[in-house]
């Protein structure tokens, strides 16, 4: 293609005009036709330098300067602040593909335009923390949208890595440590995101679960236990969301790297699976041409953040030379064009249109209010009472409460919507707030979501004198705590891509604080703002903890909501919270530095590969192997009202499908998430299903759960199937994994299922 018919093409795209309207005689166009067809019949248009076109993507103009890439200068302008950028073909009608990161809202934080702000989702492990799968639907359409109006036609969303590591980095990115809960839900998203007519990836494929040395490092672990646990999520997820693309990770997958890995490409996402889209590369995550086409990588992302071009010229040349067959050039084409089609790319440009801010606020906010988990309230100390007669006096303390709420860095990093753009130095610097909107978030800044939650608890509580302190000086807080009726204490632990917490203690004197102010006040409150797990020596001594994960642009206000009752909270934790890193597979992180924190980046493959020993065990499933007991089990979260869980029935045969009775056994209305639990006669329980229900007060409501047979069995690599033992079947429902309130045991009859 020429550099001008480029440029049009990107012009278009970007202005939201259609791409130059096709001449008639383009049969692709027909949309009677399938994908596949459509496909078919451009392809049969094509040139071999065409083809090659579309398989090598650019550097977007979000980390652009400073990295190789070859977007032209003049040509930058024209196109959204984006992750990555392919050129199409715009003879044949072909747009151009707009990447944008999008976990938590359509990033901006590494190109930060004036004026281009996005709505901030919670984090995606409050969004799993909400059992919900409508919230997780609503989610991703209204990024899907919102990229859409930014011009944007792909997502770098679906982040499902399993939490093996609670220290990691991106735990807040991912939807916990059970491949069913993150499946459906990160399914769920992805379908909302792709029903905007985008394409959304699925990442990061497979066994990224730790930053610490993550582009080197090795996981290594048995088939069979990949198959039932990190690769289980990936299939339930497919199979919910239908990803167009999947993206390869980082690390190496028993020593051989994720994008050039055929067993994890060829046999087990394309042969086993029958995945029918594209596989495209994390950022710098290619090392070869030959391996990497041959082995299943059908597009190479971000050819600057990879070592060299990998794709482009020496693919031309592999291709020229037969070490790559033009068949698997054109089965890489077909794929990328074939999920443009399916997913509507195609027939529905995205355009420059303004977004509905307030509807796409209130997706947030209610994502916020089904995630945030209620974990103690002693003596029933929330809901705080609204205008008592007498006057409350509230301290807020700590947290940054009068600024905003948390949110998680790296590529995910939203810039959100409203007045306060704040920035934070890590670990309780110097404190910096940036001015305005910055075209580049500095990787060590923190970006605080507003509103303030002291103007949304002032606003909540009717007629409360609530008083703010910052907690740096303990002294100052608990002079505070001293005078007010009730002390909610805000405790931050800032995480970010690219680096994993040495442990999981909050940073700086925050145990201190909540120490000395719940000594001082026995009405006080933590307001947890983390990525994932954190430890609480405290725990005993404060009133109330509520876990709020990163919760967004209206985060503030769902905390405030819940702190007065107006909502009732119906979160349940998707990952276990581990007492002490000693319960962890892995005390220490395998290849952090001793100054506890590390990435390693490009070089030889070293002593970092780390051990998967605990198998398919993740979460709560090691902690069962181990009968060691947790701070708080998977699936636990607290409720205004109280539940009760009776009538128990189940079948059995080739599957197991429990019914039941939810009661509210309260007077105020609330959600119950009814959890389903299996322990075959080998191997560890699992969760086989859930049911979320809202319920009036005293009402009773009746559930049925069918198990999925997959998640009754075991993998056979050997038979490359499923097996499921005949034998007895232990069956509990509850509250949450450690909650066994009804248990029955059933017989399942053999059997095996193709994966
Ligand atoms: C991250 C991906 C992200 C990509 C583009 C990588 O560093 O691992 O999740 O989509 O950058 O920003």
């Amino acid at each position: 293609m020429d550099g001008k018919s480029l440029a049009v093409a990107i012009f278009c795209a970007a202005a939201g005009m259609a791409v130059a309207q096709p001449p008639a005689g383009q049969p692709w166009m027909n949309t009677a036709l399938t994908a596949d067809a459509r496909a078919d019949l451009v392809q049969a248009q094509m040139t071999r330098d065409e083809e090659l076109t579309l398989v090598h993507g650019f550097l977007g103009t979000a980390f652009a300067p400073g990295f190789r890439g070859n977007i032209p200068n003049w040509i930058r302008p024209y196109l959204p602040g984006s992750a990555g950028f392919v050129p199409g073909i715009p003879r044949l009608g072909i747009p151009p593909l707009n990447e944008s990161d999008a976990s938590l809202g359509v990033a901006n934080g590494n190109h930060m335009r004036p004026g281009d702000t996005a709505v901030a989702l919670p984090s995606s492990i409050l969004t799993a923390a909400s059992w919900n799968t409508d919230v997780a639907y609503a989610g991703g359409a209204m990024i899907g949208s919102e990229a859409r109006n930014k011009g944007f036609n792909v997502l770098l969303a679906g982040g499902i890595n399993l939490m093996r590591e609670p220290r990691n980095g991106r735990t807040f990115e991912y939807s916990g440590e059970d491949p069913l809960l993150a499946g459906v839900l990160v399914g769920a998203s992805i379908r909302g995101i792709q029903d905007q007519h985008i394409i959304s990836t699925i990442k990061h494929f497979a066994l990224n679960d730790q930053e610490t040395a993550r582009t080197v490092m090795s996981s290594d672990i048995a088939d069979a236990d990949a198959r039932e646990s990190d690769l289980l999520a990936f299939e339930i997820a497919i199979e919910h969301g239908d990803p167009g693309a999947v993206m390869c990770s980082y690390n190496r997958l028993n020593r051989v790297y994720a994008c050039e890995n055929n067993y994890l490409l060829n046999e087990v996402l394309k042969q086993d699976w029958a995945y029918r889209g594209f596989v495209l590369s994390d950022w710098g995550a290619v090392h070869s041409t030959v391996d990497s086409a041959n082995h299943g990588l059908d597009q190479e992302s971000a050819n600057g953040f990879d070592s060299q071009d990998f794709f482009g010229e020496p693919l031309k040349q592999a291709v020229a030379l037969g070490a790559v067959t033009p068949t698997r050039l054109h089965d890489m084409v077909h794929r990328i064009l074939r999920s443009m089609f399916a997913k509507g790319l195609v027939d529905h440009p995205p355009g420059k249109r303004p977004i509905d801010l307030d509807s796409d606020l209130m997706v947030a906010q209610r994502a916020a209010e089904e995630g945030i988990v209620l974990l103690k309230n002693a003596n029933n100390l929330l809901p705080l009472p609204v205008k008592p007669k007498h006057r409350q006096t509230i301290a807020l303390i700590g947290g940054r409460a009068d600024t905003g709420v948390f949110s998680g860095g790296g590529s995910s990093q939203v810039i959100p919507i409203g007045d306060s753009q704040s920035s934070e130095i890590l670990m309780g610097g110097a404190v910096t707030v940036i001015q305005g909107q910055p075209w580049q978030i500095p990787k060590q800044t923190i970006v605080l979501d507003p509103p303030a939650p002291l103007d949304a608890i002032r606003e909540e509580s009717g007629n409360a004198r609530v008083r703010y302190d910052d907690g740096d000086d303990i002294a100052s807080a608990v002079d505070l705590a001293k005078k007010s009726d009730v002390a909610i204490v805000f405790a931050r632990q800032w995480m970010r891509e690219g680096i994993d917490a040495s442990d999981l203690l909050l940073f700086g004197n925050q145990n201190d604080l909540i120490e000395a102010v719940a000594e001082t006040n026995p009405n006080t409150i933590v307001i947890l703002e983390t990525g994932g797990p954190v430890v609480m020596p405290w725990l005993d001594k404060v009133s109330a903890v509520l876990e709020a994960w990163y919760p967004g642009n209206r985060g503030a206000n769902a905390i405030a909501r819940i702190l007065f009752g107006a909502v009732n909270p119906s979160g349940r934790l998707p990952v276990t919270f581990p007492a002490a890193e000693s319960q962890l597979p892995r005390p220490i992180i395998t290849g952090q530095n001793p100054i506890g924190r590390t990435i390693a980046t490009y070089g030889t493959p070293t002593a970092y590969d780390v051990i998967y020993s605990e198998g398919p065990n993740v979460g709560y499933k090691w902690f069962e192997q181990q009968r060691t007991e947790p701070l708080f089990p998977f699936g636990f979260g607290l409720s205004y009202t109280t539940f009760a869980y009776d009538g128990l029935k189940i079948t059995g045969g080739r599957t197991i499908s429990a019914s039941f009775d939810i009661h509210n056994l309260g007077d105020r209305a609330g959600k119950a998430t009814a959890q389903v639990y299996v322990k075959p006669p080998v191997g560890a329980s699992r969760l086989i299903g859930w049911s979320k229900v809202d319920l009036g007060p005293g009402e009773t409501k009746h559930a049925t759960v069918t198990a999925d047979p997959r998640l009754l069995a075991l993998f056979d690599s050997d038979a490359n199937l499923w097996r499921v033992e005949d034998g007895d079947y232990r069956v509990t429902i509850g509250g949450s994994f450690a909650d066994k309130a009804a248990a029955a045991v059933v017989h399942v009859t053999e059997s095996t299922i193709r994966p």
